[in-house]
């Protein structure tokens, strides 16, 4: 029998969008809500999860900026709350999909070195309070379950109607205003549809890995991301100026570049995913409210 999937965190861009494929797909699920499930109240999670469930959790504390200002509260969803859910997966025989973060790079040279993306093993050294409680969040849920799935994605966006990067863009792709985009900061771009059909492949499937990283081919920088959305859309992508890191002046450290390989992942047995530009190409092809958000999990 398949599994029902649990799904925490069900009102953000993944949850949502998981939980819309995960039905279409005539799955069973539990969207829960932040207001319905708080991951941080170890009872409540106990109250949502039984044996032999597929629980993926897609909350988090995800405002890189505002996590500096308020660690506490961002320790508490990213790390106590996997922690919670773990525990109760462990206790009642549930399997976890737990989504993390390219944030736990540091992005930074060691002198010699190439640039290359990072994969499983790679050192990881989180610079802000996002990617350390993020880490924090896959040690706590590895050592409550060490056969959990730990998911690290990178730079996920809908393009549709939600607040991401790429929905942003569309929005202001429509206007006659300049745009400043980051130039000196690479990650790896993600369509979330894509995330999430690995995300139920990998649930469907026998991997053995702890750690995957799943994240669309080849890398970009936030301003080649831009420029590449408004050629997309057919707007002048000369309104799109590229501004440095520091220019750009935001609370939080980001790592210069945290590119995410999927190399291990294939090798594990996870389906690679099509480069960036095709992901973005199609993301950017549907209307935006076409239901691919679906409104209510
Ligand atoms: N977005 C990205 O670019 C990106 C990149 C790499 C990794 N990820 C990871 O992907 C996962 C999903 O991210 P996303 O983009 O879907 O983020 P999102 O849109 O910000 O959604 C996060 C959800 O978590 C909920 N939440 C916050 N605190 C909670 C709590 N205590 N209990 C239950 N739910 C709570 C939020 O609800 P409220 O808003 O109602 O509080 C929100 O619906 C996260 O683990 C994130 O770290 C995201």
């Amino acid at each position: 029998m398949t599994a029902r999937i649990v799904i925490t965190g069900a009102g953000g861009q993944v949850g949502r969008f998981l939980a819309g494929e995960a039905a279409r797909r005539g799955r069973e699920v539990s969207a829960l809500t932040h207001r319905e499930c708080d991951i941080t109240d170890a009872t409540a999670v106990e109250r949502f999860i039984t044996e032999g469930d597929l629980v993926v959790n897609c909350a988090a504390i995800t405002a890189v900026d505002a996590a500096e200002a308020d660690p506490d509260v961002a320790y508490a969803v990213n790390a106590t709350g996997p922690e919670n859910i773990a525990q109760a997966c462990a206790r009642v025989g549930a399997q976890l999909l737990h989504i993390s973060t390219d944030y736990v790079f540091s992005g930074e040279v060691v002198s010699g070195e190439q640039r290359h993306p990072y994969d499983v093993g790679d050192y990881v050294a989180p610079l802000g309070v996002y990617g350390r409680t993020k880490l924090a969040g896959e040690l706590a849920v590895l050592t409550a379950m060490p056969d959990a799935h730990i998911v690290r994605t990178s730079w996920v966006y809908t393009g549709g109607d939600g607040n991401d990067v790429v929905a942003n863009l569309r929005r202001l792709a429509g206007t006659d205003q300049t745009v400043d985009a980051v130039d000196d900061q690479t990650g790896s771009a993600t369509y979330v549809k894509d995330l999430v059909h690995a995300l139920l492949e990998i649930g469907e499937g026998d991997i053995r890995e702890p750690i995957l990283h799943v994240a669309n081919e080849g890398a970009c920088t936030r301003y080649e991301q831009a420029r590449a959305v408004f050629e997309e859309l057919g707007a002048d992508p000369q309104r799109v100026r590229p501004v440095s890191a520091a220019q750009s002046a935001r609370r939080a450290p980001r790592p210069a570049y945290s590119a995410l390989s999927m190399a291990m992942s294939v090798r594990a047995g996870v389906s690679p995913l099509r480069p960036w530009r095709a992901a973005l190409a199609e993301a950017l092809a549907q209307p935006v409210s076409d239901g691919q958000l679906p409104s209510t999990p």
